[in-house]
């Protein structure tokens, strides 16, 4: 048996016909960058989030970059976030010219500790970013309640968790800003790169707004610097037959995550999720000591796994200069040696997950 990590093909598939009238219809409408489809997919997304304002955007990344440039971020700040994530999260504070200050996570969840965020702030903190990591959020109470005592924004990276409940409260509409990614392997994927943010916040969505095209508020008048940054009306369209589809696809995440759970915990230590919130699952994530055989074993047997993530941020090449060593985030690093993430996505048939299942037991 050969298992496919995202079944991205299958996905296209189960809806090609919508798909293919609904880009036909943007190719030969020839509006192709912001425009009808792109306005009515901010419209489900606010509706389906419950944020005030929604707005789409080029890529996860630049989410977050729209985020930081809205908030004011500049040179000389410090935005508190995990090294335990995708390289986007802590790019986007260093490439606005802030610091990321880096506290620990918490090994069940493998989101920020918060226990540890108020002993890294300091007068030049910012905001606090915190990561819905592989589809469930964080602490976001505890964070939130940090962030009012200081006077911090919280931006939520929730590029892994769209459509995650805290609290019957969606993903992207618990902190001053929320930020996901439409990149075509995340839960709710387009076929390119595409993004969203959401607030509450009028002015900041109106800044988030006309940064997102050159800092234009009127046609070549141009308030703030701002980038290049719209999300095209091809990737609009296919999104939104994609979120109309989307609490089904949850479903079946939520399914497939149960079933491995249910036969792996006794073996192997799977993921936990917190009482109150639901995890999306854009990743089922176990931990293994001996990664390395087991990938390769697994691999052989045509079942392909993947590590998100090998190197925790304070240890990546690009952020030497702030100074870190080994030893300084101990449960991120403990994590990046032995998480293994296991083929997750609406389209793995029962077979598939019991092919799964028992080989890999057999291997622990
Ligand atoms: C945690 C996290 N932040 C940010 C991003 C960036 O999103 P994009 O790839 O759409 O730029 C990703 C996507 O991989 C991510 O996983």
């Amino acid at each position: 048996m050969t298992i496919d990590f995202a079944n991205l093909d299958k996905a296209f598939k189960a809806h090609e016909e919508e798909f293919k009238n609904a880009t036909s219809e943007v190719m030969s409408s020839a509006r192709y960058i912001l425009g009808k489809e792109t306005e009515e997919f901010e419209n489900n997304l606010q509706e389906f989030v419950g944020s005030d304002y929604a707005l789409g955007c080029s890529s996860g990344t630049d989410a977050l970059l729209l985020a930081l440039m809205a908030l004011g971020i500049r040179p000389g700040d410090e935005i508190i976030t995990t090294p335990f994530t995708f390289i986007a999260t802590a790019e986007t504070i260093a490439f606005v010219g802030a610091k990321p200050v880096f506290v620990d996570i918490k090994e069940d969840t493998y989101n920020i500790d918060f226990s540890l965020i108020e002993e890294a702030i300091t007068e030049k903190t910012k905001a606090i970013m915190p990561v819905s990591l592989y589809g469930q959020m964080a602490d976001m109470d505890e964070i939130n309640q940090i962030a009012n005592k200081y006077g911090l924004a919280v931006i939520e990276d929730a590029a892994q968790s769209f459509g995650a409940l805290y609290k019957e409260k969606r993903s992207c509409n618990v902190s001053t800003i929320g930020c996901t990614s439409f990149f075509p392997a995340k839960p709710l994927g387009c076929f390119g790169d595409g993004g969203a943010v959401f607030t509450k916040s009028e002015e900041i969505y109106e800044k988030m707004k006309a940064m997102r095209v050159h800092g234009q508020v009127k046609r070549y008048t141009h308030k703030y610097i701002g980038m290049g940054g719209r999300l095209d009306n091809l990737q609009a369209a296919i999104l939104n037959i994609k979120l109309k589809y989307y609490d089904k696809d949850m479903e079946r995440r939520q399914v497939v995550a149960e079933k491995y759970t249910n036969f792996l915990e006794k073996h192997i230590s799977t993921p936990i999720v917190k009482d109150n919130r639901t995890s999306v699952w854009a990743q089922y994530t176990v931990k293994v000591k001996n990664r390395n055989q087991v990938q390769k074993s697994l691999k052989d047997l045509g079942i392909p796994t993947a590590v998100h993530y090998p190197i925790p941020m304070h240890l990546q090449e690009c952020f030497y200069y702030l100074g870190h060593r080994e030893g300084d985030f101990p449960i991120s690093e403990k994590c990046a040696n032995e998480v293994m993430s296991l083929p997750m996505n609406p389209y793995l048939e029962d077979e598939e997950i019991d092919y799964i299942i028992s080989n890999l037991i057999k291997l622990l």
